[in-house]
């Protein structure tokens, strides 16, 4: 008897070890991102002009190549030699992580690969912010900042840093947005502590800002 409850103990060990996340995550899968389309877009100056915020999202999904699109012009890698990004980062550090929060769950953008990984199969978007519509925009981008990957920085500047590098991402996303028609927000008004209970980060993880993109509300 005895050693069947060991042999049974050593199992459920095992498989704990082998599937650490069995409650989160595990119907989520890995989306392959398509090729960012490089022919669009509209003209610079006029993407300029129409860039703003709007917090009135349609609950209308985006689509693959959308999100495609706007994940590469957010933060994907424009130079394959060097691994460098459309959006610069201080001393190149990179470490500025986009998670995806959407109605199926939440994914994080892994730019070398161009894919999103699943991290969990829950819907967030209610706890990525302090506004009513952030459950209805289809995707709540999250950035957080990577604090492992900043070396010897001082912890005043991992925050200066980390928030400056945000911004640059965020613009990228705003005149993606502009220049397909989409609406978007930079949010700033989000419970940080809350947010990263829920996504389950690492204390050198730190929640920046979050930003809604969705199609304008008809
Ligand atoms: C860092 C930052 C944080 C912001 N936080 C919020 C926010 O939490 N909620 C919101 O509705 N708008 C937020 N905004 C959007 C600003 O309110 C908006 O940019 C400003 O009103 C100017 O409008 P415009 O973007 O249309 O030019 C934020 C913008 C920035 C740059």
């Amino acid at each position: 008897m005895k050693t069947i409850s060991f042999t049974a103990a050593r199992l459920a060990l095992t498989v704990l070890l082998i599937c650490p996340t069995l409650t989160s995550g595990q119907e989520l899968k890995s989306i392959q991102l398509l090729k960012p389309q490089m022919d669009g877009g509209r003209p610079l100056m006029q993407v300029l002009q129409d860039r703003s915020s709007s917090r009135e999202f349609s609950t209308e999904k985006l689509p693959l190549q959308v999100l495609s699109n706007m994940l590469w012009a957010a933060f994907g890698v424009n130079r394959q030699d060097s691994g460098k990004r459309t959006a610069p980062s201080a001393s190149n550090r990179q470490e500025i992580d986009i998670y995806v929060a959407t109605a199926d769950g939440l994914y994080l953008y892994d730019a070398k690969a161009h894919t999103l990984k699943p991290v969990l199969a829950e819907d967030i978007r209610a706890a990525t912010g302090r506004q009513p519509f952030v459950q209805e925009a289809p995707v709540n981008l999250i950035y957080v900042a990577d604090f492992s990957k900043m070396g010897e920085t001082t912890a005043e500047d991992k925050v200066f840093y980390s928030a400056a590098n945000t911004g640059f991402i965020g613009q990228n996303v705003y005149l993606y947005c502009a220049s397909e028609g989409l609406a978007t927000v930079m949010r700033g008004l989000v419970d940080r502590p809350a947010l990263a209970k829920v996504m389950k980060l690492r204390p050198d993880q730190k929640v920046i800002l979050a930003q809604s993109v969705g199609y304008p509300k008809k």
